[in-house]
Protein backbone atom coordinates (compact mmCIF):
# COMPACT_ATOMS: atom_id res chain seq x y z
CA UNK A 1 0.00 0.00 0.00
CA UNK A 2 1.11 3.85 -0.95
CA UNK A 3 1.91 5.41 2.06
CA UNK A 4 2.21 8.82 0.91
CA UNK A 5 -0.10 10.60 1.28
CA UNK A 6 1.36 13.47 -0.71
CA UNK A 7 4.22 13.56 -3.58
CA UNK A 8 6.17 17.09 -4.93
CA UNK A 9 8.64 15.87 -7.76
CA UNK A 10 10.95 18.64 -8.99
CA UNK A 11 8.07 21.22 -8.34
CA UNK A 12 8.78 24.92 -10.20
CA UNK A 13 6.20 27.83 -10.64
CA UNK A 14 7.24 31.41 -12.04
CA UNK A 15 4.59 33.99 -12.67
CA UNK A 16 5.36 36.13 -15.81
CA UNK A 17 8.83 34.79 -16.18
CA UNK A 18 9.77 35.28 -12.32
CA UNK A 19 10.50 32.39 -10.39
CA UNK A 20 8.28 31.81 -7.38
CA UNK A 21 8.86 28.07 -6.76
CA UNK A 22 11.80 26.57 -7.69
CA UNK A 23 13.18 22.25 -7.37
CA UNK A 24 10.23 21.70 -4.88
CA UNK A 25 10.39 18.20 -3.25
CA UNK A 26 9.17 16.54 -0.66
CA UNK A 27 6.69 13.68 0.71
CA UNK A 28 3.87 13.97 2.90
CA UNK A 29 3.08 10.22 4.31
CA UNK A 30 -0.37 9.43 5.66
CA UNK A 31 -1.22 10.24 9.22
CA UNK A 32 1.47 13.09 9.10
CA UNK A 33 0.51 16.53 10.60
CA UNK A 34 2.78 18.48 7.97
CA UNK A 35 3.95 21.81 8.35
CA UNK A 36 4.71 24.12 5.41
CA UNK A 37 6.64 26.32 6.83
CA UNK A 38 8.04 30.18 5.31
CA UNK A 39 7.72 33.56 5.29
CA UNK A 40 4.71 35.89 3.58
CA UNK A 41 5.25 35.47 0.10
CA UNK A 42 7.43 32.48 0.35
CA UNK A 43 5.00 30.63 -2.25
CA UNK A 44 2.89 28.43 0.38
CA UNK A 45 -0.26 29.13 -1.19
CA UNK A 46 1.30 28.68 -4.48
CA UNK A 47 2.69 25.65 -3.86
CA UNK A 48 -0.77 24.36 -2.29
CA UNK A 49 -2.75 26.09 -5.17
CA UNK A 50 -1.23 23.53 -7.07
CA UNK A 51 -1.61 20.71 -5.55
CA UNK A 52 -5.44 21.04 -5.70
CA UNK A 53 -5.02 21.83 -9.14
CA UNK A 54 -6.07 25.50 -9.09
CA UNK A 55 -2.77 25.95 -10.74
CA UNK A 56 -0.61 24.39 -13.24
CA UNK A 57 2.85 23.70 -12.43
CA UNK A 58 5.44 25.60 -14.80
CA UNK A 59 7.51 22.21 -14.31
CA UNK A 60 7.43 19.03 -11.93
CA UNK A 61 4.67 17.12 -10.95
CA UNK A 62 2.23 17.28 -7.83
CA UNK A 63 0.84 13.85 -6.69
CA UNK A 64 -2.39 13.53 -3.95
CA UNK A 65 -3.20 9.98 -3.08
CA UNK A 66 -1.45 8.89 -6.05
CA UNK A 67 -3.08 10.56 -8.48
CA UNK A 68 -2.30 14.25 -10.73
CA UNK A 69 -4.68 17.20 -9.37
CA UNK A 70 -7.22 18.40 -11.77
CA UNK A 71 -9.84 20.78 -10.78
CA UNK A 72 -12.68 19.00 -12.38
CA UNK A 73 -11.16 15.38 -10.87
CA UNK A 74 -14.12 14.60 -9.02
CA UNK A 75 -12.54 11.42 -7.68
CA UNK A 76 -9.68 13.21 -5.96
CA UNK A 77 -11.90 16.16 -4.57
CA UNK A 78 -14.02 13.93 -3.33
CA UNK A 79 -11.05 12.28 -1.07
CA UNK A 80 -9.48 16.12 0.31
CA UNK A 81 -10.62 18.91 2.17
CA UNK A 82 -9.71 22.15 2.28
CA UNK A 83 -9.43 25.55 3.97
CA UNK A 84 -8.57 28.30 2.11
CA UNK A 85 -7.62 31.88 3.60
CA UNK A 86 -11.60 32.55 3.19
CA UNK A 87 -14.12 29.83 4.95
CA UNK A 88 -16.14 28.90 2.19
CA UNK A 89 -19.03 30.24 4.02
CA UNK A 90 -22.04 31.78 3.07
CA UNK A 91 -22.92 34.88 5.58
CA UNK A 92 -26.55 34.71 4.86
CA UNK A 93 -27.04 31.31 5.77
CA UNK A 94 -27.12 29.69 9.39
CA UNK A 95 -24.25 27.07 10.64
CA UNK A 96 -26.37 24.33 10.22
CA UNK A 97 -27.45 25.57 6.75
CA UNK A 98 -24.03 26.40 5.69
CA UNK A 99 -23.10 22.37 6.69
CA UNK A 100 -25.98 21.03 5.30
CA UNK A 101 -25.52 23.20 1.55
CA UNK A 102 -22.11 21.23 1.96
CA UNK A 103 -23.25 18.02 2.74
CA UNK A 104 -25.52 18.00 -0.45
CA UNK A 105 -22.80 19.20 -2.71
CA UNK A 106 -20.65 16.49 -1.73
CA UNK A 107 -23.11 13.61 -1.83
CA UNK A 108 -23.26 12.69 1.89
CA UNK A 109 -26.18 10.58 1.78
CA UNK A 110 -29.24 11.91 2.70
CA UNK A 111 -29.73 9.40 5.79
CA UNK A 112 -26.02 10.37 7.37
CA UNK A 113 -26.49 14.03 6.91
CA UNK A 114 -27.94 14.89 10.15
CA UNK A 115 -26.02 13.03 12.56
CA UNK A 116 -22.77 14.02 10.65
CA UNK A 117 -23.86 17.95 10.96
CA UNK A 118 -24.77 17.13 14.57
CA UNK A 119 -21.58 15.57 14.79
CA UNK A 120 -19.56 18.43 13.28
CA UNK A 121 -21.08 21.32 14.94
CA UNK A 122 -20.17 19.55 18.34
CA UNK A 123 -16.52 19.37 16.99
CA UNK A 124 -16.48 22.78 16.38
CA UNK A 125 -17.81 23.69 20.08
CA UNK A 126 -21.17 25.56 18.20
CA UNK A 127 -24.27 23.35 18.75
CA UNK A 128 -25.68 25.63 20.62
CA UNK A 129 -25.45 28.54 17.67
CA UNK A 130 -26.39 26.61 14.98
CA UNK A 131 -29.39 28.46 13.91
CA UNK A 132 -27.29 31.82 13.73
CA UNK A 133 -26.48 33.54 10.63
CA UNK A 134 -22.78 32.81 10.39
CA UNK A 135 -22.12 36.56 8.96
CA UNK A 136 -22.72 37.54 12.80
CA UNK A 137 -19.92 35.44 14.10
CA UNK A 138 -16.66 36.19 15.26
CA UNK A 139 -13.59 35.13 13.15
CA UNK A 140 -12.37 32.49 15.52
CA UNK A 141 -16.10 31.28 15.38
CA UNK A 142 -16.06 31.22 11.33
CA UNK A 143 -12.21 29.89 11.21
CA UNK A 144 -13.79 26.68 13.40
CA UNK A 145 -16.95 26.21 11.57
CA UNK A 146 -14.70 26.53 8.22
CA UNK A 147 -12.94 23.37 9.21
CA UNK A 148 -15.43 21.97 10.49
CA UNK A 149 -17.17 22.51 6.73
CA UNK A 150 -13.81 21.23 4.89
CA UNK A 151 -14.37 17.83 7.23
CA UNK A 152 -17.90 17.61 5.47
CA UNK A 153 -17.02 14.24 3.19
CA UNK A 154 -14.31 12.63 5.94
CA UNK A 155 -11.14 13.57 4.00
CA UNK A 156 -8.10 11.47 4.04
CA UNK A 157 -5.91 15.26 3.19
CA UNK A 158 -7.39 18.30 4.87
CA UNK A 159 -5.26 21.12 3.47
CA UNK A 160 -5.36 24.17 5.64
CA UNK A 161 -3.92 27.46 4.17
CA UNK A 162 -2.89 29.56 7.30
CA UNK A 163 -5.45 28.01 9.46
CA UNK A 164 -4.73 30.48 12.76
CA UNK A 165 -3.88 33.53 11.29
CA UNK A 166 -5.95 36.92 12.05
CA UNK A 167 -7.29 34.79 15.25
CA UNK A 168 -6.88 36.18 18.78
CA UNK A 169 -4.97 33.73 20.80
CA UNK A 170 -7.82 31.74 22.54
CA UNK A 171 -9.32 31.05 19.40
CA UNK A 172 -5.60 30.13 17.77
CA UNK A 173 -5.66 27.61 20.70
CA UNK A 174 -8.99 26.32 19.95
CA UNK A 175 -8.32 25.79 16.41
CA UNK A 176 -5.18 24.10 17.09
CA UNK A 177 -6.59 21.73 19.19
CA UNK A 178 -9.38 20.72 16.84
CA UNK A 179 -6.32 20.32 13.94
CA UNK A 180 -4.45 17.57 17.02
CA UNK A 181 -8.05 15.96 17.71
CA UNK A 182 -8.30 15.32 13.95
CA UNK A 183 -4.70 13.98 13.58
CA UNK A 184 -5.00 12.11 17.04
CA UNK A 185 -8.52 10.71 16.86
CA UNK A 186 -9.38 10.07 12.73
CA UNK A 187 -5.64 9.39 11.99
CA UNK A 188 -5.59 12.35 9.52
CA UNK A 189 -3.27 13.74 7.01
CA UNK A 190 -2.97 17.21 7.23
CA UNK A 191 -1.23 19.82 5.11
CA UNK A 192 -0.96 22.86 6.79
CA UNK A 193 0.41 26.24 5.66
CA UNK A 194 2.00 28.62 8.01
CA UNK A 195 4.61 31.00 8.49
CA UNK A 196 4.15 30.99 12.51
CA UNK A 197 7.44 28.99 14.21
CA UNK A 198 5.74 28.20 17.45
CA UNK A 199 2.22 26.40 15.59
CA UNK A 200 4.67 24.23 13.90
CA UNK A 201 5.96 23.42 16.88
CA UNK A 202 2.84 22.88 18.88
CA UNK A 203 0.66 21.08 15.96
CA UNK A 204 3.01 19.17 13.46
CA UNK A 205 4.69 16.21 13.28
CA UNK A 206 6.67 17.06 10.56
CA UNK A 207 7.98 20.30 8.77
CA UNK A 208 9.69 21.85 5.33
CA UNK A 209 11.03 24.92 5.81
CA UNK A 210 10.26 27.05 2.52
CA UNK A 211 12.59 30.28 1.66
CA UNK A 212 13.77 31.91 -1.55
CA UNK A 213 11.58 29.69 -3.33
CA UNK A 214 13.24 26.68 -1.93
CA UNK A 215 12.87 23.80 0.94
CA UNK A 216 15.83 24.51 3.36
CA UNK A 217 15.16 21.71 5.27
CA UNK A 218 12.35 18.60 5.40
CA UNK A 219 12.10 16.35 8.50
CA UNK A 220 10.57 15.50 11.52
CA UNK A 221 9.89 18.30 14.06
CA UNK A 222 12.59 16.19 16.86
CA UNK A 223 14.91 15.79 13.48
CA UNK A 224 14.66 19.39 12.61
CA UNK A 225 15.40 19.80 16.51
CA UNK A 226 18.03 17.83 16.56
CA UNK A 227 20.21 17.94 13.19
CA UNK A 228 20.21 21.98 13.48
CA UNK A 229 20.53 22.53 17.25
CA UNK A 230 24.10 23.45 18.71
CA UNK A 231 23.49 22.47 22.12
CA UNK A 232 24.04 25.50 24.27
CA UNK A 233 25.52 26.10 28.18
CA UNK A 234 24.37 28.84 29.93
CA UNK A 235 26.28 29.73 33.06
CA UNK A 236 25.55 32.00 35.60
CA UNK A 237 28.75 33.52 37.61
CA UNK A 238 28.18 34.90 41.15
CA UNK A 239 28.59 38.90 40.19
CA UNK A 240 29.39 40.89 36.80
CA UNK A 241 32.88 40.93 37.14
CA UNK A 242 33.57 37.02 37.38
CA UNK A 243 31.22 36.75 34.15
CA UNK A 244 34.22 39.09 32.31
CA UNK A 245 36.44 37.13 33.37
CA UNK A 246 35.09 33.76 32.24
CA UNK A 247 34.35 35.38 28.94
CA UNK A 248 38.02 36.16 28.68
CA UNK A 249 38.73 32.94 29.53
CA UNK A 250 36.92 31.14 27.39
CA UNK A 251 37.21 33.22 24.33
CA UNK A 252 41.01 33.46 24.78
CA UNK A 253 43.77 31.90 22.22
CA UNK A 254 44.03 28.98 23.82
CA UNK A 255 39.93 27.94 23.96
CA UNK A 256 38.37 30.36 21.50
CA UNK A 257 34.86 29.12 22.85
CA UNK A 258 31.63 31.57 20.96
CA UNK A 259 30.36 32.96 23.60
CA UNK A 260 28.36 35.57 24.76
CA UNK A 261 27.97 37.85 28.08
CA UNK A 262 24.93 39.49 29.54
CA UNK A 263 25.33 40.94 32.64
CA UNK A 264 26.26 37.68 35.33
CA UNK A 265 25.89 35.01 32.20
CA UNK A 266 27.34 33.61 29.90
CA UNK A 267 26.35 31.60 27.55
CA UNK A 268 28.55 29.38 25.27
CA UNK A 269 27.79 27.70 21.55
CA UNK A 270 29.06 24.17 21.95
CA UNK A 271 30.32 23.41 18.48
CA UNK A 272 32.97 20.58 19.97
CA UNK A 273 33.88 21.56 23.88
CA UNK A 274 31.56 19.03 25.97
CA UNK A 275 30.06 21.32 28.88
CA UNK A 276 32.90 19.03 31.08
CA UNK A 277 35.87 20.51 29.15
CA UNK A 278 33.78 24.29 29.93
CA UNK A 279 33.53 24.14 33.06
CA UNK A 280 37.08 22.04 33.92
CA UNK A 281 38.49 25.51 32.01
CA UNK A 282 36.80 27.43 34.95
CA UNK A 283 37.38 25.37 37.64
CA UNK A 284 41.33 25.33 36.71
CA UNK A 285 40.71 29.32 36.02
CA UNK A 286 39.66 29.70 40.08
CA UNK A 287 36.11 30.48 38.98
CA UNK A 288 32.73 29.06 40.80
CA UNK A 289 29.94 29.13 38.60
CA UNK A 290 26.26 29.73 40.74
CA UNK A 291 24.07 27.75 38.22
CA UNK A 292 24.90 26.09 34.51
CA UNK A 293 22.56 24.89 32.41
CA UNK A 294 21.89 23.12 29.05
CA UNK A 295 19.50 24.79 27.19
CA UNK A 296 18.50 23.69 23.56
CA UNK A 297 17.35 26.20 20.68
CA UNK A 298 13.67 26.40 20.18
CA UNK A 299 12.63 25.74 16.76
CA UNK A 300 12.54 29.39 16.15
CA UNK A 301 16.25 29.90 16.50
CA UNK A 302 16.78 26.75 14.28
CA UNK A 303 15.15 28.68 11.52
CA UNK A 304 16.45 31.85 12.30
CA UNK A 305 19.71 29.70 11.39
CA UNK A 306 18.67 28.33 8.52
CA UNK A 307 17.90 31.40 7.29
CA UNK A 308 20.77 33.41 8.27
CA UNK A 309 23.32 30.66 6.88
CA UNK A 310 21.95 30.97 3.54
CA UNK A 311 21.93 34.84 3.27
CA UNK A 312 25.91 34.03 4.11
CA UNK A 313 26.57 31.88 1.30
CA UNK A 314 24.68 34.31 -1.20
N1 LIG B 1 -1.40 34.78 -9.65
C1 LIG B 1 -0.23 35.36 -9.40
N2 LIG B 1 0.35 36.17 -10.31
C2 LIG B 1 1.55 36.75 -10.08
N3 LIG B 1 2.27 36.57 -8.95
C3 LIG B 1 1.74 35.79 -8.01
C4 LIG B 1 0.47 35.14 -8.18
N4 LIG B 1 0.22 34.40 -7.06
C5 LIG B 1 1.27 34.58 -6.23
N5 LIG B 1 2.19 35.42 -6.80
C6 LIG B 1 3.47 35.81 -6.18
O1 LIG B 1 4.13 34.65 -5.78
C7 LIG B 1 4.83 34.84 -4.54
C8 LIG B 1 4.40 33.81 -3.54
O2 LIG B 1 3.06 34.06 -3.16
P1 LIG B 1 2.25 33.09 -2.18
O3 LIG B 1 2.31 31.72 -2.71
O4 LIG B 1 0.92 33.71 -2.00
O5 LIG B 1 3.13 33.19 -0.86
P2 LIG B 1 2.74 32.81 0.65
O6 LIG B 1 1.46 32.04 0.62
O7 LIG B 1 3.91 32.01 1.16
O8 LIG B 1 2.62 34.10 1.41
C9 LIG B 1 4.55 36.27 -4.14
O9 LIG B 1 5.63 37.07 -4.53
C10 LIG B 1 3.30 36.62 -4.91
O10 LIG B 1 3.25 37.99 -5.18
MG1 LIG C 1 -0.36 32.46 1.55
Amino acid sequence: MDMNAIEIHDLAKSFNGSPVLDEINFKVRKGEIFGYLGPNGSGKTTTMRIMLGLLKPSSGRALILGEEPDEHNGSIRSRIGVLLENNGLYERLSAYQNLLYYARLYGVPEPDRVEKIERLLEFAGLSDRRNEKTGRFSTGMKRKLGLARAMINDPEILFLDEPTSGLDPESRMLVRDLILRLSEEGGMTVFLNTHDLSEVEKVCSNAAILEGGRIRVCDTIVGLKRSHDTPVLEITLVDTEYAVRTLDILTSQDHACDCERDDRRVTVTLDDESPSTVLAMLVTNGIAAEEVKNVTKSLEAVYLDIVKRRREHE
